[in-house]
C-alpha cells in the first residue's frame, strides 16, 4: 500500500486531488494530510471523506521542522504532493513575505525532511519514493497576445511575489534533485477551475457577485489571457506523472484552453441566466451591465499558454473534461454548495473584499 503525505490537501486543488485519490483508489491507499489551514484551507472541502480509515489529517505549518520531521517518523511515507502555498497573486502583491516564508522556506523545510528520511548511506534513494512538487506556469512570465507557449525549457522569468516565490520552490526542487540526486518531478500547471476554489479567485469571484447582483471588477482591459484547465484534470495529471514521470524531469500541465477574462466573465452570466429557474428573481440582475472594468493588476502578466507536448508523449495525459462542460459543472457545483459558499465568504472574506475593491 503507498502511503501520500499530501501538504495544503485542504485546499483547492488539493482537496479535490485527494477526493480524486480516494474515488479512484479507495481502501488501497494512504493519505496523510499536512495543512495549517491559513484563511485558505477549508476542512469543510474534505468532510465526506474525513472518517476514512486510510486518511490523516495532521494540522502543521510547512516552515516547522519539528512538525515535519515528525510527520516522517511517525509514518513511512513514500511519495510526498507538495501543494501547500500561498497562491493568490493579488494578496502578493500587497504582502509579499508570507509567499517567500511558505513557498521558499516551507518547501526547502519540506525537501530536508524527506531527504533525511529517505537518503540511504550510500547517498541513493530507495525505489519507489517520490516527491511531487506542484508548482504553476505563472514561473514562466508573461506571453505576448497571439504568440508563443511555455515549453518546460523557457527560461524562468517571474514577475509577481507570488510566481517569484513558486521559481524558487521550483529551483530548489531542481537544486536537490541535481545535488543529490533527490526523487523528484515538478509539474507545472496552468490556471485551475472547479468545485472548492476560495472565491477571491476570477472564476469563483464572478460567479458569487453574479448570484448577489453585485458588481463584476474586471481588471484593466479584460484581455488578459489565461490557459484553464478542470481541476480534476490536473489532479489525473499527477497521479499519472508520479506513476509514470521519469524521475528528475518536469511536465507542463495544460489543455490548449485559452481565453480572455472577459469572455469567462461573460460566459458565467450566460450559463447563469440558463441555469437559473424561470421564476428566480435573481435572473433580473443577470446581464452584462454587472461588469466593471476596474484599475490594472500591478505588473499584470498579459497570456500564460501551456505546449503540454511532453506529458502527452511521455506520460500519455490528455484533458478529459472541455471548458464548456467544465465551466458548467462548476458553475452547478456552486449552486448546490450554496452554504459552503455561505461559509467562506464570511467574517475575513468580507475584510479581505473590502480591503481589495474598496467597497
Ligand atoms: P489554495 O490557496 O487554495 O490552497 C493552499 C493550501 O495550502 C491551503 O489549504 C492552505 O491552508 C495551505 N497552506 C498555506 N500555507 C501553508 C503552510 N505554511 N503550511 C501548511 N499548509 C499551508 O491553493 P491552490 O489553488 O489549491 O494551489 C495549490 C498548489 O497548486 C499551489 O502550490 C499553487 O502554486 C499550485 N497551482 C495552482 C494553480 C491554480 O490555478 N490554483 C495552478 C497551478 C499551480
Ligand atoms: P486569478 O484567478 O487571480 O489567477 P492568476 O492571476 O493566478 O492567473 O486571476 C485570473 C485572471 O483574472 C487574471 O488575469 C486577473 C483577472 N482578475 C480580474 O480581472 N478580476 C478579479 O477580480 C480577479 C480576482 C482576477
Amino acid at each position: 500500500m503507498t502511503t501520500f503525505l499530501v501538504t495544503g490537501g485542504a485546499g483547492f486543488i488539493g482537496a479535490n486531488y485527494i477526493h480524486y485519490m480516494f474515488r479512484t483508489y479507495g481502501d488501497d491507499i494512504r493519505i496523510i494530510n499536512a495543512d495549517a489551514l491559513t484563511y485558505a484551507g477549508n476542512p469543510e472541502n474534505l468532510k465526506e471523506i474525513e472518517t476514512r480509515d486510510n486518511y490523516t489529517f495532521v494540522k502543521a505549518d510547512i516552515t516547522d521542522k519539528e512538525a515535519v520531521s515528525r510527520i516522517f517518523a511517525e509514518n513511512d511515507i513514500d511519495t510526498v504532493v507538495h501543494f501547500a502555498a500561498e497562491s493568490h497573486v493579488d494578496r502578493s502583491i500587497t504582502d509579499p513575505e508570507v509567499f517567500v516564508r511558505t513557498n521558499v522556506l516551507g518547501t526547502a523545510t519540506l525537501l530536508n525532511a524527506a531527504r533525511a528520511a529517505w537518503e540511504k548511506e550510500d547517498g541513493t534513494y530507495p525505489e519507489g519514493k517520490k516527491f511531487l512538487h506542484v508548482s504553476t506556469d505563472e514561473v514562466y512570465g508573461s506571453l505576448p497576445e497571439g504568440e508563443g507557449y511555455f515549453y518546460e525549457d523557457t527560461p524562468y522569468a517571474p514577475r509577481s511575489p507570488y510566481s517569484a516565490s513558486k521559481a524558487g520552490s521550483d529551483l530548489l526542487v531542481r537544486a536537490y534533485m541535481e545535488t543529490y540526486g533527490f526523487p523528484a518531478n515538478i509539474t507545472n500547471c496552468s490556471n485551475n477551475y472547479g468545485p472548492y476554489q476560495f472565491p477571491e479567485k476570477l472564476i469563483p469571484l464572478m460567479i458569487h457577485n453574479a448570484l448577489e447582483g453585485k458588481k463584476l471588477p474586471v481588471y484593466g482591459d479584460g484581455k488578459n489571457v489565461r490557459d484553464w484547465l478542470y481541476v480534476e484534470d490536473h489532479a489525473r495529471a499527477i497521479d499519472m506523472v508520479i506513476k509514470k514521470g521519469r524521475l528528475f524531469e518536469t511536465y507542463n500541465v495544460g489543455g490548449h484552453n485559452e481565453k480572455q477574462n472577459i469572455e469567462i466573465v461573460k460566459t458565467i452570466i450566460d450559463i447563469l441566466k440558463e441555469e437559473l429557474p424561470e421564476d428566480d428573481q435573481r435572473r433580473a440582475h443577470l446581464t452584462y451591465d454587472l461588469i466593471t472594468y476596474v484599475e490594472d493588476r500591478k505588473g499584470h502578466d498579459r497570456r500564460y499558454a501551456i505546449a503540454p507536448d511532453k506529458i502527452r508523449k511521455e506520460v500519455g495525459w490528455e484533458p478529459e473534461t472541455m471548458f464548456a462542460e467544465g465551466i458548467r459543472k462548476t458553475i452547478r457545483w456552486y449552486f448546490e454548495h450554496e452554504e459552503w459558499m455561505a461559509h467562506v465568504t464570511s467574517g475575513a472574506y468580507q475584510q479581505y473584499y473590502e480591503s481589495m475593491y474598496h467597497v
